[in-house]
């Protein structure tokens, strides 16, 4: 199998033949997502494919498949479970643009009959899994995955190790929280590294990793989770929520019995009167993206009052009410092509990873950090692999994971170096970070000049050829030797 976005190809299908090859490429990527847990293709490459579908769909309703995985949560393609849902989880639409956001106001003023008179809230929309956790009493009794919407699967095996998701809550409420279960950047971090220590396979990105966590249900350790609630309904009849209670009434309702809703995370729930000023919202947690402590694929977007959700309803996958706006992909698939080696200031030998160009968060990606030869080694990362490599913002790109399912036969594992990459001389091994053992010693030319640069000392004139001169006669061996420098020794070098 090959990583399709790696390709690059963007998608317009000319007939049915191709319509039904796109069809069939949507079922292989849910199944393999849903079933055994990794990506055939990245988000961006899937959105678009998925688009092209619809696309044609729409123009030839007539030759669309009757279990086309456009209609249906999911795809059709997650393990349904046997746990009836209280009621339906649904998915969310996607628009991408401010433009189509304006487009779905309209379509839900056209089923309201009205301008929508109750405001929007505006939330994130956290890439993880979607659960339903049960509260009778106060006691997390039982969390349930999505599922097929209708019905998912049991995974109560993991209460206890989600943050936002206690035990015990303080108040004795019953109720079903919903909301996304998801690893922070941190408990991401953390999680591979236990996962290392067992032997079992780093994750590819936070969200398979969640997915994977939520099915395994035999794991010899626990991995620390986090839950924020975006919904809530009453269960067993029990009254919870306030009479007529909006969308920010309900998560407020949530966080008051001891929950945690999307206002509790640092890009909040925010309650606007329009529509132009939730497009403000949309693009103030967008700039928070890179800084959030999580991944966000999106925006959500909601008519808050009740009454107004329950005009405008449902459809078979999604409600009319609610809709994400959909973010540029921070994480892309793509193909390690070979990696390099270099010194830096401190001697520390720093892999950089060569990569085929993958446009990413706004640029063109082709190089992205790799942190030192442990970490290569506990990522088993192979030339030839399939890698998920993530950058948000100004953050400098970095490789996650192979995605070991993709790995080409002729694929080796990354070469590590067995001499000093600048000096040729020899490695000291003792720590993760492999250095040259000369230490700063090797690199001392670059060490020196960035000491005198602007930040550090700015030492007016003192530039890489003086610097050169200085250690080429001896005078300078590391930073100290700067400030004991006399007249004659400048004067030497300077000539
Ligand atoms: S609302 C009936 N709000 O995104 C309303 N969903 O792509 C349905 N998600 O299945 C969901 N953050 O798993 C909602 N703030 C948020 C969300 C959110 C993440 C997930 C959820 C949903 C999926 C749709």
């Amino acid at each position: 199998m090959t990583n399709v976005s790696a390709v690059e190809a963007s998608f317009s299908m000319s007939g049915r033949a191709e319509y039904e090859a796109a069809v069939q490429r949507l079922r292989d990527a849910s199944r393999t997502y849903y079933g055994a847990g990794y990506s055939l293709m990245d988000d961006a490459a899937y959105d678009r494919l998925r688009l092209a579908v619809l696309d044609w769909e729409a123009e030839h309703p007539d030759e669309t498949a009757p279990d086309s995985p456009t209609g249906r949560v999911a795809d059709g393609a997650a393990p349904a479970g046997d746990v009836a849902h209280t009621a339906r989880l649904l998915s969310l639409d996607n628009v991408f643009t401010p433009e189509q956001l304006t487009a779905w106001g309209a379509s839900l003023r056209r089923r309201l009959g009205h301008e929508p008179a109750g405001g929007f809230t505006v939330e994130p929309k956290m890439d993880g899994a979607a659960v339903a956790a049960r509260y009778r009493d106060g006691r997390l009794t039982q969390i349930i995955t999505r599922g097929d919407g209708t019905h998912g699967e049991d995974v109560s095996h993991v209460i206890g190790t989600v943050v936002g998701l206690p035990e015990q809550l303080p108040v004795p409420a019953t109720f079903e929280a919903r909301g996304e279960v998801l690893f922070t950047q941190e408990q991401f971090e953390a999680a591979n590294e236990t996962r290392a220590a067992h032997g079992a396979g780093v994750f590819a990105n936070p969200r398979n990793g969640t997915a994977g966590t939520l099915r395994a249900k035999d794991r010899p350790y626990r991995l620390a989770m986090t839950f924020w609630a975006y919904g809530a309904v009453e269960l067993d009849g029990v009254p919870f929520l306030p009479a007529g209670a909006g969308h920010a009434e309900t998560l407020a309702a949530v966080a008051r019995a001891g929950v945690r809703t999307t206002a509790d995370t640092p890009a909040g729930l925010h309650t606007v009167a329009t529509l132009d000023e939730a497009q403000e919202k949309v693009d103030a947690i967008a700039a928070l993206r890179a800084s959030l402590p999580f991944g966000i694929d999106g925006v959500v977007v909601k008519a808050d009052s009740a009454t107004e959700q329950a005009t405008a309803g449902f459809g078979t996958r999604f409600p009319y009410w609610a809709v994400a706006y959909k973010l540029p992909a921070v994480e892309r698939q793509t193909v390690l092509q070979d990696v390099f080696w270099e010194v830096g200031r401190t001697g520390v030998l720093a892999p950089t990873a060569v990569l085929a160009p993958v446009e990413l968060d706004g640029s063109t990606v082709t190089r992205a950090t790799l942190h030192n030869p442990a970490d290569i080694l506990r990522r088993d990362l192979h030339i030839g692999d399939t890698v998920t490599v993530y950058k948000a913002g100004d953050i400098i790109p970095r490789v996650q994971a192979a995605v070991v399912e993709l790995r080409p036969q002729d694929a080796v594992p990354v070469p590590l170096p067995h001499e000093c990459p600048h000096c040729g001389g020899g490695i000291d091994k003792s720590q993760e970070r492999w250095r040259c053992a000369k230490g700063t010693a090797c690199a001392l030319a670059p060490l020196i000049e960035y000491a005198a640069g602007r930040d550090i000392l700015d030492i007016d004139g003192l530039g890489r050829k003086y610097v050169d001169a200085l250690i080429a006669s001896g005078d300078v061996g590391d930073v100290a030797d700067l400030f004991t420098l006399t007249e004659e020794q400048l004067t030497v070098a300077s000539g």
